[in-house]
């Protein structure tokens, strides 16, 4: 059903019907009026019409007799003509048997008879000396028919309306609906390339609208080589995604300076809840503060992270000492809680361009919810790879193969009583994919999580360009 709802198809449809239209009237809107208002004489351009019809009822009342003769016979489309035209007169001459057909018209056989035997007319207009009506005009034709070779002489007719009518009829020859299946292929082709070239610039722009999500709304759909009726749609699309990254950057805006608005009561809370003597009520409050504490942040990362959204050229940094000084920053806690954290990583540095806070963010949460995950005495493995590749391996329960896509998505937790808040793996995904990077997470062998994260390297050249030195 949709396919007839394609341009083309109703382009096609239009052309088919719209031609038809045109073709098989074209004896009303362009011959009649032409011959006309351009053949001279009116009067005599109309009769041209009516003589045609006079000779197909002529030829149509025609039949052969036993002898070989033929015969004209007085039918009620003859008699009917003969009564709106009563000067009407005619006579068929046969080429076979050398004479007269019986029924013609005596006045008009005295006069051709001799020159059908001497002379072949093939299509002459006279008009008899003498006639009464001086404007009566005749035609003589050679034509063959189904009974051979024939000359009809009609005389006298003069035009009717209805004389039109006979015309479309007789227009509808299956030697023009052929000409008409031809125009009409050509045209229903014609507008099929049209539409499908023309509407190819709008399939690019479609691709490039499909492309755009919340995180990427500054591109926006050419509209070079689109129809020029189509531009002010693409146009009116482009203008909808300005709106909506302003609403989009608004509402970002509102929530970083909430999150940061916030963050001197909870400082106040905090330093109020520690006056208060020792007590569980007192644990059970600075735990919650904490929680609420950590979610502030972790929306103010999120909001620092739009904000150097534009800023398309980080600075270089060196992975592994930004590694050595996270591990080294939470390895006190690790050891707190009766775990280890370990480093492995090359000699040489691992340059990539990046903001040290956002690498550091990231891999504190990794190495968080690894000592979380790692069984008591054991061991969390941060390795670093020379291809600018960040593995934190641990060896606890793991993370189901359902869960792998979930776990990155905000306020996602396993379970309700962990004490996070689930939103440390969704902005490590947000930042890590600003970065040009791609982080996933994988079986350890032998049971656990094994995190991974691939960032872009920076390829060594032999010389810094000035441009370089100068973004570091
Ligand atoms: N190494 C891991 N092993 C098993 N499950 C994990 C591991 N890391 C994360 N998860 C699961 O993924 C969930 C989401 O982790 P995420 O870091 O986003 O949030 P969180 O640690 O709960 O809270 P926070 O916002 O403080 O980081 C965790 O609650 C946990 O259920
Ligand atoms: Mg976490």
């Amino acid at each position: 059903m949709t396919r007839f709802r394609s341009l083309s198809s109703h382009l096609i449809f239009f052309c088919i019907l719209g031609s038809m239209l045109a073709f098989f009237t074209t004896p009303i809107t362009v011959q009649i009026p032409f011959s006309y208002f351009f053949g001279g004489d009116h009067r005599l351009a109309l009769e041209v019409w009516t003589t045609k019809r006079a000779r197909a009822i002529v030829i149509d009342s025609l039949h052969r007799q036993s002898d070989g003769t033929l015969a004209i016979e007085f039918t009620p489309a003859l008699r009917a003509h003969l009564a709106a035209n009563p000067n009407f007169r005619y006579a068929v001459f046969d080429f076979r048997s050398g004479r007269l057909a019986a029924g013609s018209s005596e006045e008009l056989a005295s006069h051709f008879q001799q020159v059908f035997v001497q002379a072949e007319v093939f299509g002459s207009l006279f008009h008899l000396l003498g006639d009464a009506d001086p404007h009566s005009r005749g035609y003589i034709r050679t034509t063959e028919t189904k009974l051979g070779r024939l000359a009809t002489i009609v005389y006298g007719c003069q035009f009717h309306w209805d004389d039109i009518l006979f015309q479309l009829h007789a227009y509808a020859a299956p030697e023009n609906f052929v000409s008409y299946l031809l125009l009409a292929l050509v045209l229903s082709l014609v507008a099929w390339i049209v539409v499908r070239s023309g509407l190819a610039p709008l399939r690019e722009a479609a691709a490039t609208i499909a492309a755009i999500d919340v995180n990427d709304l500054h591109h926006r759909a050419s509209t070079a080589n689109v129809p020029s009726e189509v531009v002010p749609f693409v146009d009116a699309v482009n203008a909808a995604f300005d709106r909506l990254r302003q609403g989009v950057a608004r509402q970002k805006r509102f929530t970083a300076n909430s999150a940061h608005e916030l963050r001197t009561p909870i400082a106040i809370l905090r330093g109020r809840i520690e006056t208060l003597g020792e007590s569980p009520l007192k644990r059970d409050i600075e735990r919650d503060v904490k929680r609420i504490q950590t979610i502030l942040e972790q929306l103010l990362v999120l909001a620092q992270i739009e904000q150097r959204d534009g800023c398309l050229s980080p600075p270089e940094i060196n992975l592994q000492e930004v590694l050595l000084d996270t591990t080294a920053d939470y390895l006190p806690l690790a050891l707190a809680a009766d775990r280890h954290v370990a480093l492995e990583a090359p000699e040489e540095p691992v340059m990539i361009p990046a903001y040290r806070w956002a690498v550091e963010s990231v891999a504190m949460n990794l190495i968080e919810n690894a000592v979380r995950a790692e069984p008591k005495g054991g061991t969390v493995l941060i390795k670093l790879t020379d291809g600018a590749v960040i593995e934190v391996v641990d060896h606890g329960e793991g993370v189901a193969k359902e869960h792998r896509e979930m776990i990155f998505e905000p306020f996602w937790r396993k379970s309700e009583i962990s004490p996070g808040t689930g939103l440390g793996l969704a902005i490590a995904k947000e930042l890590i994919t600003k970065l040009n990077g791609r982080i996933w997470v994988e079986d350890t062998p032998g049971g656990g999580a094994t995190f991974k994260i691939a960032l872009p390297k920076i390829r060594r050249v032999a010389r810094k360009t000035p441009h370089e030195m100068s973004g570091v």
